[in-house]
């Protein structure tokens, strides 16, 4: 059996671009989105139209500059919203449009003081609303993670029949387990008896830092779409982090998947959103955090330089992240050590690394991390101690 795509729908500029202080004006939003293409994603959520003019303004320049990949708009289960939605997306090429509305009793109840059978109703007429506008149409169900999975597959089957072409299965709070998306998503592929008409997407926000695995856990069951966004950006604790399932799904190919990322452009695509929406990574994030390939325990190290795969499973230039880094602490070991001095031209002996392993330590314990000034300078002394012997 062949391998079966993964659709990369990246929602940066819109889920990743609410978080405070990540606002982005039309240059920025059009540089990042022009990036997104060349990286491979296939869907690009430019923005939510009807929120600003200036966000209006965005997504149509976006619309206009993007060739390749689908330009997405989002839009509340409301006409005006979607007509805007429908306004700024003309100049693309693959206009989709995404509205939605929740459908998680608590959204019914508490949002929209509603029933479930009149939310159904505006489901089915935001969806047909759209398709004046574009052939291709995406609807939320806000909060599906926590909805009655009965009335989300009468939700999925009506919209379907609407002429929704993916349909797009939120996990809005971060609520799920994996193993409860998964079922969720195997539910409405069994149930809903027009599914085969329609993709289903997973957006699932990592609340309680399962985002990715539950992501994993939709395609798994049925899911053909991810939402995702660089570095994991996003309301709250952010969105499934595009970096992390693209390489789970490369890493483990025994799954069946592929993408169309260029995983070589991970690492500069992070760096530049995060310069862009001045918001640093975390240096302990997967993939595409200052440590994701650093090893800095002597057992680490040892094992590491002996034989690389021992401790890491991705190469890090595979994902444009340059060569692996030995970090010296005094945590670290004496290989560690007399490969670092290597590196910057000393040769030494097993008796003196031994012996300069002492005065490394004593320098280590002072600092966070022994940097190459230092290494030249335990060096110096060491040498000029022996010449006095
Ligand atoms: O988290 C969510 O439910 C959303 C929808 C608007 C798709 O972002
Ligand atoms: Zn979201």
């Amino acid at each position: 059996m062949s391998d079966e795509k993964i659709f990369i729908f990246d929602t940066t500029l819109r889920d990743g671009e609410q978080v405070p202080g990540c606002k982005l004006n039309t240059k920025e939003k059009v540089e990042l989105a022009l990036q997104l293409e060349a990286l491979g994603v296939d869907i690009i959520e430019a923005g939510f139209p009807i929120s600003s003019p200036g966000d209006f303004h965005s997504v149509e320049e976006i619309a206009r500059i993007v060739k390749d990949a689908t330009v997405c708009g989002l839009s509340r289960a409301v006409e005006k919203d979607i007509e805007a939605a429908a306004q700024a997306l003309k100049p693309a090429r693959r206009p989709r449009i995404h509205t939605g509305i929740g459908t998680s009793d608590s959204h019914i109840r508490n949002k929209f003081n509603s029933t479930r059978e009149e939310i159904l109703q505006r489901a089915v007429q935001a969806v047909k609303w759209a398709k004046n506008f574009v052939d291709d149409v995406e609807f939320y169900a806000e909060d599906a993670g926590r909805t009655d999975n009965d009335y989300l597959a009468r939700v999925v089957e009506a919209v379907i029949a609407a002429g929704a072409t993916v349909v797009n299965i939120p996990d809005t709070t971060g609520y799920c387990l994996p193993d409860q998306y998964g079922e969720k998503i195997a539910w409405l592929k069994n149930k809903v008896p027009n599914i085969d008409k329609a993709i289903i997407s997973c957006h699932c926000h990592n609340d309680l830092g399962l985002a990715t695995a539950n992501s994993i856990a939709g395609i798994r069951n049925g899911a053909r779409q991810i939402e995702c966004t660089i570095n994991g950006l996003g309301e709250r604790a952010g969105n499934t982090s595009l970096e992390e399932v693209v390489m789970v799904i490369k890493q483990h190919q025994q799954l069946g998947f592929y993408t169309g990322i260029n995983a070589q452009e991970l690492n500069p695509m992070s760096r530049l959103v995060s310069d862009t929406m001045r918001m640093p990574v975390q240096p302990n994030k997967a993939i595409v955090g200052a440590n994701a390939f650093s090893h800095s325990s002597g057992i680490h190290q040892d094992g590491f330089l002996k034989d690389a795969s021992t401790y890491e499973i991705i190469n890090p230039e595979d994902v444009g992240a340059g060569e692996s880094r030995i970090v010296l602490t005094a945590r670290s070991g004496r290989s560690a050590l007399a490969f670092r001095l290597q590196k910057i031209g000393y040769s030494f002996n097993r008796n003196d690394i031994d012996a300069l392993y002492q005065h490394f330590l004593q320098v280590a314990d002072t600092k966070k991390e022994v940097v190459e000034e230092d290494l030249h300078q335990l060096s110096k002394a060491y040498q000029s101690s022996l010449a006095t012997v």
